[in-house]
């Protein structure tokens, strides 16, 4: 199986995302898939210019020469892409939401009705299947809410089939690995058991999504103590030494 994963975070590989991208994709490895990951904020993806040329003057390409024709070619040939990544302002990340956007060649023009629902009929034989991987600040998980149903609507407008979530709110906790490394240790190993079971069983279940988001600390503890490094770090940026 080939997996294209992506993330679609501005941090790239030094994010809390790829904190839980990173073991998936070992435990997608261990079940035996061959995985490619892509670092949007590494490419070079320009907004879609809405146009149309790619339905009507040149169908199936975008006129743009940057990063994203060849991400397109990439995402043709895998059976999974894996779309991981922060919320920001409630949804999808400016990077993320640049390549959904730029996703508009591989449908055609011409209007259908799927499930009930007007949409564009494909022109590439198959989108893969989609699993996303959310992180969010905020301690409440219904804050990556808009994240995952704007996700779940574009792989029904891509007539491709959703595979689940896994969400980890209060992501910054998974920095903190000094004092909390038990804990952030049953985390990680959740999201590979989840990289293993997705890619092995074809799910991931509920007990393994609980586990990535899965509480360790209060939500008054988790303020308290985010806003202690808040000011250590407003004392340095005012006190430079
Ligand atoms: C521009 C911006 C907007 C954000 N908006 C939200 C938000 O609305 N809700 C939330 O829970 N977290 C929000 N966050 C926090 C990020 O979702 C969180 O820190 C995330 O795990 C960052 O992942 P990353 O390090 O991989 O980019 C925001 C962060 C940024 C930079």
């Amino acid at each position: 199986m080939k997996i294209l994963a992506i993330n679609s975070s501005s941090h790239g590989t030094k994010g809390a995302t790829q904190l839980i991208l990173n073991p998936f994709l070992e435990g997608a490895r261990k079940g035996g898939a061959d995985v490619d990951t892509v670092f949007l904020n590494k490419l070079n993806i320009k907004p879609c210019l809405g146009c149309s040329k790619c339905w009507v003057k040149t169908p199936g390409f975008c006129v743009q020469e940057d990063d994203m024709g060849d991400l397109i070619e990439k995402l043709k040939t895998s059976d999974l892409l894996i779309f991981a990544g922060p919320v920001y302002v409630d949804g999808i990340s400016g990077h993320g939401k640049l390549f959904l956007d730029r996703l508009l060649p591989l449908m055609d023009c011409h209007l259908m009705v799927k499930d009930g629902n007007t949409r564009h009929a494909l022109r590439i034989p198959k989108f893969p299947p989609v699993f996303g991987i959310v992180t969010c600040g905020f301690y409440e998980k219904d804050n990556t809410y808009i994240w995952e149903e704007h996700l779940k609507r574009a792989c029904k407008n891509f007539s491709t089939e959703y595979m689940g979530t896994l969400i980890r709110p209060s992501s910054h906790i998974l920095f903190w690995k000094k004092d909390y490394e038990e804990a952030i240790g049953v985390i990680l190993k959740a999201a590979y058991q989840a990289g293993e079971d997705l890619v092995s069983k074809g799910r991931v279940s509920m007990d393994i999504v609980d586990k990535v988001a899965g509480d360790f600390l209060s939500r008054d503890e988790v303020i308290r103590l985010s806003n202690a490094a808040w000011d250590k770090q407003l004392r340095r940026a005012q006190n430079p030494r």
